[in-house]
Order: structure tokens, then sequence, then C-alpha cells
């Protein structure tokens, strides 16, 4: 098949997904509704981009990472979106890494595989943004009032490996708490990087085989890493090749003090796990919320040509569970939430690694393009949900919390998001939480077409 055709049929190259090529920047933007004067911050959205037409097979996740960000003060708001500035785009095409298509090769002075994009997600540590990659790269530094990169950040020169997208930050210390895998070594890191970006804890954890986690978990003591039966087989070890497959295994998380220490492993009945939705300690528990895949149900589409399993790997299907682990037993209860489908899972940032009642997910459209067509408000404590439905043919990015300036109450605040039409028109949406299902307080009508992406985070203006 000719290049033209192979990117005619990728469906991640087109409509909703369809990169934009122009960094805009646009203040005094307007808006439907009224912006509330408490809602003080940013929320920033990363996804990938290509910077060229890709030349032969395309993954969704190879695209060159793009920040989209608004920013809300005094009732106004302005936007911005920036290419991310990895080693590799400043390369201009001359990189020799590909992407997950392609076999992985060896760069030299380079400790990732494939073209590191930092496409993955984007979190805020010492007064920066930090864009992630989820095969775990170079952290690339942002400046949070301009999207301009700042450079890789490699903490001084100390930072050993890699980190991986969905490492976090501790609201209550500033700490970067991460983990780092390798593809083809039976390996995973852990570390924390304190407020003012030294590196105080690294750690390496042996495991049975390579693994190809997505997210951690991250509570006030601990660390839980993710050693989930989606592997390599042997000969795409060898061959360093993308071939994954479903073990028969069980999964396993390891809970590893934050301090350094022994890894604790509690086995459960083996399921895939992409987004953690949040963590904390209960007593003698850990407990991880996070979103179970199930399978989609969905026949591959001979439509998409040779991206029909790209296409159908790409329509997650996940329910809400819960996992208790014991450290002073060293058993663990799995426990289900709800059986509704969701998944990008967010939580108010400030409670993160702290018992949350409140998740946000969004809500995949019944087809095999993931498309998110409505949110989900969880009260975890009771299961019960509310659901806030985008106009018909308008689709949202992952969402994130904004606190009410001064707010005492996990869900006084708002979710904000970008949204997109199949004609390309694109707002940012601000949804009451607490009134969930009313269509959102304000609209801001965006200079330009924001593509579906990856995932969100909000500032607060204090930060
Ligand atoms: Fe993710």
């Amino acid at each position: 098949m000719c290049e033209m055709n192979l990117n005619d049929v990728n469906p991640y190259l087109h409509g909703l997904y369809a990169p934009v090529r122009e960094e805009v920047s646009a203040d005094d933007l307007p808006v439907i509704g009224e912006i509330p004067r408490e809602l003080h911050g940013a929320y920033f959205r990363n996804g990938p981009n290509p910077a060229e037409p890709p030349k032969g097979m395309h993954h969704w996740f190879d695209g060159d990472g793009m920040i989209h960000g608004i920013w809300f003060e005094n009732g106004r708001a302005r936007y911005r979106n920036r290419y991310v500035q990895t080693e590799d785009l400043k390369l201009n095409g001359a990189s020799p890494l590909g992407g997950i298509f392609e076999p992985s090769r060896e760069a030299a002075g380079r400790k990732v595989n494939y073209r590191d994009t930092a496409n993955t997600d984007v979190i805020v540590h010492n007064g920066k943004l930090l864009a992630l990659w989820y095969i775990s790269g170079q952290p690339v530094a942002v400046d949070m009032e301009t999207l301009e990169t700042i450079g890789a950040e490699n903490f001084g020169g100390k930072l050993p490996r890699n980190i991986s997208a969905h490492s976090k930050t501790d609201p209550q210390t500033g700490e970067l708490v991460f983990f780092d895998y390798a593809l083809y070594e039976p390996k995973m890191w852990t570390g924390t990087v304190s407020r003012e970006g030294a590196l105080t804890q690294f750690q390496e954890i042996g495991l049975p085989g390579p693994r190809l986690p997505h997210d951690m978990g991250m509570t006030e003591n601990y660390v839980i890493l993710h050693d989930l039966p989606v592997i390599f087989s042997e000969q795409a070890i060898r061959n360093r090749l993308w071939q994954i497959h479903v073990a028969d295994q069980p999964t396993r998380f390891g809970v590893v003090p934050r301090k350094g220490g022994d890894v604790k492993w509690f086995e459960f009945p083996t399921c895939y796990v992409y987004h953690v939705i949040n963590s904390w300690e209960d007593g003698d528990e850990v407990v991880m919320a996070a979103c179970k895949m199930v399978p989609n149900g969905l026949k591959p589409d001979p439509k998409y040509g040779p991206y029909a399993a790209m296409a159908d790997v790409l329509a997650l299907r996940a329910q809400p569970f819960l996992w208790r682990m014991n450290m002073k037993t060293g058993e663990g209860r799995e426990e289900q939430i709800d059986d509704a489908l969701s998944e990008f899972p967010v939580v108010n940032n400030a409670y993160a690694g702290r018992k949350t009642r409140y998740s946000y997910h969004v809500i995949f459209d019944d087809c095999i393009e993931q498309r998110f067509s409505a949110l989900l408000k969880y009260d975890l404590q009771t299961g019960q949900s509310e659901r806030h439905d985008f106009p018909k043919g308008v689709y949202g990015s992952e969402p994130a919390f904004a606190s009410r300036t001064g707010a005492i109450e996990e869900d006084d605040g708002w979710l904000v998001t970008f949204t997109t039409d199949m004609d390309g028109k694109s707002e940012a949406h601000v949804i009451d939480a607490r009134n969930f299902s009313a269509p959102p307080v304000a609209r801001v009508t965006l200079p330009c077409r924001v593509p579906a992406g990856f995932h969100g985070i909000w500032a607060q203006g204090a930060q």
C-alpha cells in the first residue's frame, strides 16, 4: 500500500484527530454564559499532533506532543497551543528513532527505543509544567504562562533514567513521585524529586519479565506499581518489536514505601488497567481506585485496513474498581464500584494520594473511534453517578477539576474541558461540579480546532 493510502485509511489522522499545524495565541476570548470570577488558573491538555505527515505506518500514540492551554482570570480567558520541543522534534524529521509500528532502534546517548514525543500527559512541578511520555522518556519542562519549551529536565543531571507518563506530584509536599520502566528489561524504577527539583530517592524493582505498565498509584507513604499481564512475547523481546499479547498470569500490584524499602506484591485476578482514579491509605490498607479494562466486544473494522487492530485497541472500555491491600496481613481484596463503562478518570488534584469521595470520568461514544461524548461524576462511597452529556456531535477531552478560589469542599469547583465538533469548531466548557448535569456555566469560543488528545490537568492560579 502506498504512503498516501496508508494515511488515508488511518482514522486517527482525520476528523477529530487531524493534527493542527499552527501555533496560536489569543486573548480575551468570546464567552457564551459567564466565566466565574472564582475560577482562577489554567487547564492544560497534551496530545499527539504529528508535525509532518507520517511516512509509513503511524500509530495515534506516535504523534509529536502539543499542549493546548486556557487561562482563566477575572472572568476572562486566553488560549495558546504549542508543540513540546522534544529532542526528537528539534531534529526536524532527522531523528533516528521511529514509531511503535517500526522495530525499536538505538540512538547514541538516548535511553529510549522509540521517538520520544512527550505527548501523553502534563503535570505541574516546581512552578513548571512537565510533559511526559507513556513509554517513559525524558520529561520536558514547559513554561506555564507561555507554553514555550524550557528544555529537557534531568534535575541537575541527577535523573538516572527516564520518567513515565502518569508519574504524579504530591499536593501536600510538592514532590514529584515518579516511575520508570524499560521495554525489554525485567525492571521498573521509582523515585522522588523534591519540590525544589532535587532527586531525593531512587529505587530499582526487579520483575519476572519486562512489563508495560501505564500508570501508578501514589499515597502519602507509598507508590503502587503495576505488573500487568499485557506483555511482549519472548520473540518480540529478542527482536525488540512492539508485539504484545495477553499472558495467562495474575495481575500484581507492588506497594513500595516512598522513602525506599522492600516492595510488597499483591496478586489479583488477571486484568489490565490503564488509568488510576486515585489511591490512599485507610488504616492498614493501601487502597487504589482505577478503571479495569473489559473486552470492548467490537469487531476490528476492515475499512481501516492495516489500522483495524489499532482502532480496536483504542476503543477503551473499562469499569471502576477498588483494590484494597492490607500491609499487615498481606491480603488483597478487589471491589467493583459500578458496572457502567468509563475511562480517563480524574479527581480534584488537591486530594491526590488522599481519600477522595468524587471522581470524574469520560464516557465513550458507542463507536470504535475514541470519542468522549459525556462525563460522569462518581460518588465513590456509594457508586452513584451523575452524567453530563456534551451536545450531540460534540466531543470532549479528558477534563480537569478546577477548585473555586478558597473552596473547602472537595467538589466545590468546576470541570474544565476542551470540546470539538465534526465541523472543527472548538470550545472550552466550564461545568459546575455541583450542578453536574446542567449545561456549562461558560462556553469559551476557541480560535482554532483542538484535536482529540490524551490527558489534561488544572493548575490553580496560586501555582
Ligand atoms: Fe494515559
